[in-house]
């Protein structure tokens, strides 16, 4: 397709199995862009792209900087160059600071934290000679605390620092690459459902979280999309280093 607002470019999604990340790849292709999903669920990464006509899958562990080399370098080869990165690969563990376990703190670090700072730096090495556009997938929890989220707070809050030092190390190098983050609050995908119906009281703890959000419910994966499909595009060649709210209100208040 030589049409539409990513028309030519070809970009990358971690995570892009499900969720916002396979929301964005759908929304990318509309676009016209060429788009590969990378993903730790091999299974659902070839679902995914068997029922979508143009997307290629390619295997993804983001806490593994190999595993990022070898992604990075097989769309490279398939489609010749690659535009935009969107980290969008996570997990959410609940936990506070006295039940936060080692591992549940590792794990989360490891794939919201060090996953993305992979991604990023392959995405540098990648576009660094002709520019592009990173995207990388914070929350509302990267800027306000929540009392049982130790870990994804942590993990989340860093993303949006991370993402900033990227954006001026690219803007001092003239590298053209910018670097945004990118902050919903609930968003309608397996991650938020999951954590709900593995709740005591699904439907108290869905109205009581719902209740915090003024728009008065969960956004829709492809209303996070969009802003991300903005963010890739040309339209914000002047977006760079900010951190993109997009959560109903949440913190407005
Ligand atoms: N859903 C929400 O309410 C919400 C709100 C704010 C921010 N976010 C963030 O948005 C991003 C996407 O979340 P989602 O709701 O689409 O979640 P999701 O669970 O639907 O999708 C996450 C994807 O990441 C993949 N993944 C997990 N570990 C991986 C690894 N080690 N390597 C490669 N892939 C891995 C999973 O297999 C899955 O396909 C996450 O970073 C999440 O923290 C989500």
């Amino acid at each position: 397709m030589t049409q539409g607002r990513l028309a030519g470019k070809t970009i990358l999604i971690s995570g892009g199995a499900s969720g916002i990340g396979l929301a964005t790849a759908r929304r990318a292709l509309t676009q016209g862009a060429h788009v590969a999903i990378g993903d730790i669920d091999a299974a659902a990464g070839e679902r995914a792209a068997r029922e979508t006509p143009g997307l290629h899958f390619v295997r993804l562990d983001v806490t593994s900087d190999a595993s990022w080399a070898a992604a990075v370098d097989d769309v490279r080869t398939r489609f010749r160059r690659i535009d935009g990165v969107v980290n969008s690969a996570g997990i959410f563990l609940i936990g506070d600071i006295e039940t936060c376990s080692d591992e549940d703190w590792r794990k989360t670090h490891a794939v919201n934290l060090d996953g993305v700072f992979y991604g990023c730096r392959h995405a540098v090495r990648a576009m660094k000679h002709h520019g592009g556009s990173i995207v990388n997938m914070s929350s509302v929890s990267g800027i306000v605390g929540g009392h049982n989220v130790l870990a994804y707070n942590s993990s989340k809050g860093a993303v949006r620092m991370l993402s900033k030092s990227i954006a001026l190390h690219c803007a001092r190098k003239g590298y053209k690459i910018r670097c945004n983050s990118v902050h919903p609050t609930f968003v309608d995908t397996p991650m938020f459902r999951d954590t709900i119906d593995h709740a005591r009281e699904p439907e108290r703890i869905r109205a009581a979280l719902l209740a915090q959000v003024p728009l008065g419910r969960p956004a829709a994966p492809e209303e996070i999309a969009d802003l991300i499909v903005y963010l890739l595009s040309d339209e914000s060649a002047f977006v760079t280093g900010a951190e993109m709210v997009i959560d109903g209100g949440l913190t407005a208040q």
